[in-house]
């Protein structure tokens, strides 16, 4: 019997790569970048499977020139840039790639939250520049107390419980939002659910940990940047246009907040004449949340499974839409 046929649209790593390609007939497609749109539609035509990264388009329109599909897997857990209801309509599971990269993303996140708060960036700009000149200063760089704090988790799902446990090993509080209130995290880790009007207003720090939605895009905008207290340092590790990036900008630059560190940025990458790169007070690093050698390693092994079960018929370890297996309502 012939492999099925499968287009990868990026190296996801040899340890991956090799458990596709014994079992299918497997074509990776060998850039750096991924396949501009065109390719992506020739290349995934003849494919019953697909494996995807967060740059390609999985839209209708390349949907209806894959008529074999019988699955994507998505080696990532964002899957804004997946149609999913186009899929699920033709009952095409989506195979993503959740909890593996959880800690790794926490920890970048408080890696920037510690690096914007103790001016880590700005700081080493300044020894590289030739600067430090004086060994020791008692009133220089000051920056803000993280131990202590007051934490707010804004979309307490796998990372976000994450980051709200490395904010307790730092002695902080932690409020957070979500759609459904986490009974189980709020007794075992001591988090507190609050709305989200009193986390922006309570909260030292503020880090996102939404998916990119219809309902999050621009969650944070000029009035809830405006609600922060002006001390307070905005994390963002989850998608770009979860904030709205002029409206930060002005508000880094007026002081009505202090500082933010950023792994994602609206557009990205960010262009060279964005005026959030003017800005001492912002730490920004390029989307590299879950890039810790076993996080991806493990993202890919995910992706892997997930489409050779697809390709098998079989339950996807991780599926987006289950709602393919429930029979006609
Ligand atoms: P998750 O477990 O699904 O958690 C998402 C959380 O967001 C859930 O708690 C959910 O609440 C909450 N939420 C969803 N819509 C909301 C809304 N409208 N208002 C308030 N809360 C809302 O996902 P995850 O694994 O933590 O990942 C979160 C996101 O991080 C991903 O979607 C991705 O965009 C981003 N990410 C970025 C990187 C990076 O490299 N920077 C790496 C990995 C992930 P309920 O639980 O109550 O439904
Ligand atoms: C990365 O951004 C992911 O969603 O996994």
């Amino acid at each position: 019997m012939p492999q099925p046929r499968v287009f990868v649209t990026r190296n996801i790593g040899q340890k991956a790569l090799e458990v596709i390609g014994a079992e299918t007939d497997l074509e990776v497609w060998p850039q750096e970048e991924p396949p501009p749109p065109q390719e992506l539609k020739q290349r995934s035509a003849n494919v019953q499977g697909l494996v995807t990264t967060i740059l390609d388009r999985v839209d209708r329109n390349l949907l209806e020139t894959c008529p074999q599909l019988k699955v994507v897997s998505q080696m990532a857990v964002g899957v804004d840039n997946i149609d999913v209801a186009a899929l699920t309509s033709r009952g095409i599971p989506l195979g993503y790639t959740p909890g593996v990269l959880s800690r790794a993303t926490a920890d970048l996140a408080f890696a920037l939250l510690l690096a914007a708060a103790r001016r880590v960036a700005e700081t080493d700009r300044w020894v590289r520049q030739g600067e430090w000149k004086l060994a020791f200063h008692p009133m220089w760089w000051l920056g803000a107390d993280v131990g202590g704090a007051m934490m707010g988790i804004v979309g307490l799902g796998q990372i976000g419980l994450e980051m709200a446990k490395r904010a307790r090993g730092f002695d902080m509080r932690v409020l957070y939002t979500a759609r459904f209130p986490k009974t189980e995290a709020e007794r075992q880790y001591g988090l507190e659910h609050a709305d989200m009007t009193t986390l922006l207003r309570e909260s030292d720090f503020v880090s996102l940990h939404v998916p990119l939605t219809p309902e999050t895009r621009g969650l944070i905008g000029a009035k809830e940047l405006a609600a922060m207290k002006p001390t307070a340092i905005l994390v963002n590790t989850a998608r770009g246009p979860v904030v709205d990036s002029k409206a930060l900008y002005q508000a880094l630059k007026q002081g009505s907040i202090a500082a933010a560190g950023l792994d994602v940025t609206d557009p990205e990458p960010i262009p060279a004449d964005d005026p959030l790169l003017s800005l001492d007070n912002v730490v920004i690093t390029p989307h590299i949340g879950s890039s810790s050698t076993g996080s991806r390693e493990a993202m890919g092994m995910l992706a892997a499974r997930n489409l050779i079960a697809g390709l098998n018929g079989q339950p996807l370890v991780h599926c987006f839409n289950p709602e393919v297996y429930e029979g006609p309502q």
